[in-house]
């Protein structure tokens, strides 16, 4: 018996985006625009980081494994307690929900060109990963609901998708929610559902409550604390108290369940960040097309941008980086001829359009992707 069980030698670990700290050293430069893993681009919200200093004497107390953010929440959306679960961000409630549903022979059914933390934790399980591809980058539920097996154990759907920034509909989930078996779990990842929520052709999930269904929620992307590791879950009783056996006793932190509870209260900060989203979104859908470049429709805070070859998008992102602009190249995502750049503030737009212009001319562009 190998003390590496072979599921988990054959793993790459997850790489995050290039960090500023790095590019500065590596080229030499002092400002950086990090445009890479869809942080938001006016910092932390405010309230959450005012909320800190109260609890710095109390942090030789173990934290309440986040009952204070489950109250709230659950009064927020008029809930149960027990339909709620808070933990180390969403991907720390979906590694929860991996420990506890899955069997040997249980299978994951999820899209390709989908949000690569959760195929990180599917295969981590060692059990079978089953992916179907998007279509006009968007997830193909009917394709999805024909790959259900009787040994389909969890659907994953992020809803908008990282890192196409797609929606599916209500209608699209109801027709695809009809077919998956009462057994089967969904998760429904909503991590920028912020972004999405104003789009009328968004199904909020928290006004269809299915029994099958896992909502999951964060507070790193639209309230700017994704550092402090805090996101939530919403679902069927019978779910939640499940993931609570097998969740680490005391996350989330103390300093992250009271930065969680303050972000919620932080309206002017979500408007401002909404807003600057919105600005950005406007201002690169037509910088972009200046510059001939293709990006597909976004309800999230990032643009897909897919290029004709893998090499066009290396050489792309390669560029960028010497000029201390970084983006996400996307082969962990399984759009290796894909860019993603997060949506920032004017400033890092224009930083990121000036060095598009400077770049794109010695990149050899087939016709199609220009
Ligand atoms: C679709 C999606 N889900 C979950 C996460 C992770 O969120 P958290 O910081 O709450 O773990 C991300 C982060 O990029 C994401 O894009």
């Amino acid at each position: 018996m190998p003390l590496v069980p072979p599921y988990i030698a054959s793993l790459e670990p997850y790489k995050p985006g290039k960090q500023t700290a790095e590019i500065q050293k590596e080229f030499g430069l002092t400002r950086i625009v990090k445009l890479a893993s869809n942080e938001n681009p006016l910092g932390p919200s405010p309230r959450a980081v005012g909320s800190l200093q109260q609890y710095y004497s109390q942090l030789h107390i173990y934290p309440n494994g986040g009952l204070d953010l489950r109250e709230v929440l659950a009064q927020r959306y008029r809930l149960k307690l027990g339909n709620v679960i808070a933990g180390n961000g969403s991907e720390g409630i979906m590694s929860n929900i991996i420990r506890a549903f899955l069997c040997d022979e249980d299978e994951v059914l999820t899209s390709e060109g989908t949000f690569v933390g959760f195929y990180v934790l599917a295969r981590s399980r060692g059990t079978k990963l089953v992916t179907v591809p998007l279509k006009d980058y968007r997830y193909d539920l009917p394709a999805i609901a024909s790959k259900i097996t009787d040994h389909t154990k969890i659907i994953y759907l992020a809803n908008p998708n990282n890192p196409t920034g797609t929606i599916f509909t209500r209608k699209d989930f109801d027709d695809f929610w009809g077919r998956v078996p009462a057994h089967v779990l969904i998760i429904l990842d909503e991590a920028y559902f912020e972004y999405a929520k104003d789009n009328p052709e968004f199904p909020d999930s928290m006004r269809y409550r299915y029994d099958n269904v896992i909502t999951l929620r964060t507070f790193s992307k639209a309230y700017g604390i994704a550092g402090l590791r805090i996101g939530y879950g919403f679902a069927h009783d019978v779910l939640i108290s499940n993931l609570l056996k097998v969740k680490l006793p005391f996350e989330p932190s103390t300093l992250a369940q009271a930065a969680g509870i303050a972000a919620l209260t932080d309206t002017e900060f979500l408007a401002k960040t909404l807003e600057t989203n919105e600005t950005g979104k406007r201002f690169l859908a037509s910088a972009f097309r200046d510059l001939g470049l293709t990006v597909v429709p976004t309800d999230a805070n990032f643009y897909l941008i897919p290029l004709d070859s893998e090499s066009t998008a290396l050489q792309i992102y390669d560029g960028l980086l010497r000029l201390g602009v970084i983006i996400r190249p996307l082969a962990s995502f399984g759009l290796p001829h894909c860019l993603r750049v997060t949506i920032g503030t004017q400033d890092q737009n224009d930083r990121l359009v000036e060095g598009l212009r400077q770049v794109l001319p010695s990149v050899p562009l087939a016709t199609g992707s220009r």
